[in-house]
């Protein structure tokens, strides 16, 4: 009775911020009213770009442990980590044969990944797009939901299906649907650039409430606001931005009226959003606070998780070897 497979993937980042939450996790999580979800933790991919993997393991059950709290259900939707499932190396190989190489230097995100890596260019990088399309073609998924900057990989995806489709005559490899999720670009609490860990301007969805109060009490407001009794323009402000999504209609209200007169302060703006933003997220730091006294059992869900990822993988590399004629 649900709609088909959806596939998803994110790299081994750590403890996830409000950006990811908001541009991803919460929409993972209402997925799986309406599609048989296979969350995974593409550390493979993670590889292309880390130079060194000490903090690897530490990372994946650190969004594993965010993913499981924030509503993520393993035992209905499959959570695994890419590495596995090596059955993805294998189909990633037959793919690359399908791939011209020019295709997957052309792409967009290949020339952004090679401005921020310059000096580690390996071949791994470029076919970065092929072993997705791997991820997503191994699970025959049907639907994957990505932000609109992912769009080319989706694309590049669905050409490689026909592409070998074509080549070894035959219909194994499912086109998945492009599922475009309009999902806010979070601001950091530098109020200018993207929420992102690597920018420090993120706040962490576990940290605790005192750690959430600081960073929000350090959040950029309207740069023309410098006096208390200045009037300020919430339309510019990114802490207006998060009461949009973490106060009540009637709180936003009054902050929109009473800014721009003077009325209230930003000190006691942020107060109130920090308020906010830890009532909000409690809930999911209660859980995340059981799950963290057994990482244990965190790492058998992977594994559980990979098992059942693996019966369908071998059911597609059968066919694949089949296709091909191995
Ligand atoms: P990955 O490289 O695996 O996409 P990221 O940590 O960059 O890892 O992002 C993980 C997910 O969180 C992606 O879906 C991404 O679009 C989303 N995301 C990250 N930062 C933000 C942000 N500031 N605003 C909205 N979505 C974000
Ligand atoms: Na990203």
């Amino acid at each position: 009775n649900k709609k088909g497979r959806v596939f998803s993937g994110a790299r081994p980042t750590g403890r996830q911020h409000l950006g990811n939450y908001l541009g991803a996790i919460k929409n993972y999580v209402a997925l799986q009213d309406e599609y048989n979800c296979v969350y995974c933790i593409v550390d493979v991919h993670a590889l292309t770009t880390v130079e060194t993997t000490q903090n690897l393991r530490q990372n994946t059950i650190e969004m594993a442990l965010d993913w499981l709290a924030a509503g993520i259900r393993p035992e209905e939707s499959i959570v695994f980590i890419q590495s596995h499932v090596p059955e993805v190396m294998e189909l990633h190989t037959y793919l690359s044969m399908v791939t011209p190489l020019g295709k997957l230097t052309d792409l967009p995100t290949f020339k952004e990944k090679i401005r921020l890596h310059p000096n580690n260019v390996n071949y791994g990088l470029v076919g970065y797009p092929v072993l997705m399309s791997a991820d997503i073609l191994l699970y025959r998924a049907s639907a994957v939901p990505v932000g609109v900057d992912q769009a080319p990989h989706i694309e590049f995806a669905r050409e490689t299906v026909r592409s070998f489709n074509f080549r070894y005559n035959c219909d194994v490899l499912v086109e998945p649907q492009m599922k475009i999720t309009q999902v806010p670009k979070v601001i950091g609490i530098d109020g200018v650039q993207k929420m992102s860990k690597s920018l420090d301007n993120h706040i962490e969805i576990a940290a605790t409430a005192e750690e959430t109060q600081k960073r929000v009490m350090q959040m950029v407001t309207d740069p023309q606001r410098q006096r208390r009794s200045d009037p300020g323009n919430p339309d510019v402000c990114n802490v207006f931005s998060f009461h949009k999504i973490f106060s009540t209609p009637e709180e936003v209200e009054m902050v929109n009226t009473e800014c721009r007169k003077a009325g209230i302060g930003c000190v006691d703006c942020k107060k109130m959003l920090a308020k906010n933003l830890n009532a909000s997220l409690a809930p999911f730091r209660a859980r995340r606070a059981e799950l963290e006294k057994d990482t244990d059992a965190v790492w058998d869900v992977l594994m559980d998780g990979a098992k059942r990822a693996r019966v369908i993988a071998e059911e597609t590399m059968t066919d694949v070897r089949q296709a091909i004629g191995l």
